[in-house]
């Protein structure tokens, strides 16, 4: 009784709530996304849903991304199928809400460069399903080869992929007049550090970190 009362207090009565994120394992989903053949890239940073509520938007997002140095898709053109990913949150398997890709200095041309040179690159997913609504974003961040190498992940790609995305993001950033606070904590236990059934058999450390941003 104490336990529901408590409960209700702190997620003020519905499962709308005020949190993080919920672990998708708990609502039977994963920490790796879909990528075919029955593997999957992790979901190794989780933009809050305490952030703003203007960052979880798609349009914030986007410009979130580039505030940290990311851009849509170089003119819309995309390399490969769309993934998806199960957050456990009774939606059950849904695709990517869109690919961010290092834009090097310039939002315009600069992820055309990417698609050719290679660079950090991330895929959204949004928890919102019915039983689990945080509005917590999940990335699936990773580090590609050049386009002559297919757009592989290099070795190590996945957290070298979510550390440099932390390092550019943490701290105060802005684009287009918005200015964004941004502070990162470390989880373990969502995810079990190796490669199984990780894509392209990558290992990846089993952190994930969490960000949460504030629009100052
Ligand atoms: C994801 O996108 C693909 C390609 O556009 C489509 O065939 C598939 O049905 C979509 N899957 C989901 C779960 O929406
Ligand atoms: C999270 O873990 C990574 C990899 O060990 C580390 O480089 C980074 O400093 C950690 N970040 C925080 C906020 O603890």
């Amino acid at each position: 009784m104490v336990c529901v009362a408590l409960l209700a207090l702190l997620f003020g009565g519905s499962l709308k709530s005020a949190t993080d994120f919920f672990n998708p394992t708990d609502g039977g989903g994963s920490l790796l996304d879909n990528a075919g053949g029955g593997l999957g890239e992790p979901l190794n940073v989780v933009v809050s849903g305490l952030s703003s509520p203007d960052v979880l938007t798609d349009d914030g997002i986007v410009n979130y991304a580039r505030a940290i140095g990311f851009s849509t898709e170089c003119f819309g053109i995309h390399l490969g199928d769309p993934q998806s990913a199960n957050l456990g949150d009774g939606n059950g398997p849904q695709n990517q809400t869109i690919e961010l890709r290092q834009d090097f200095g310039d939002s315009d041309i600069g992820t055309c460069l990417e698609s050719l040179i290679g660079g950090n690159h991330f895929r959204v997913f949004r928890q919102n399903g019915p039983s689990a609504d945080s509005g917590a974003l999940f990335l699936a961040v990773s580090k590609e080869e050049d386009v002559s190498e297919g757009h592989t992940i290099v070795p190590d790609g996945y957290d070298i992929g979510r550390d440099a995305l932390v390092a550019a993001a943490v701290g105060s950033t802005s684009f287009d007049g918005v200015t964004y606070s941004t502070t990162a904590r470390n989880v373990t236990g969502l995810i079990a550090a190796g490669s199984q059934g990780v894509n392209h058999g990558i290992a990846q450390d089993g952190i994930v970190t969490l960000l949460t941003v504030t629009i100052v």
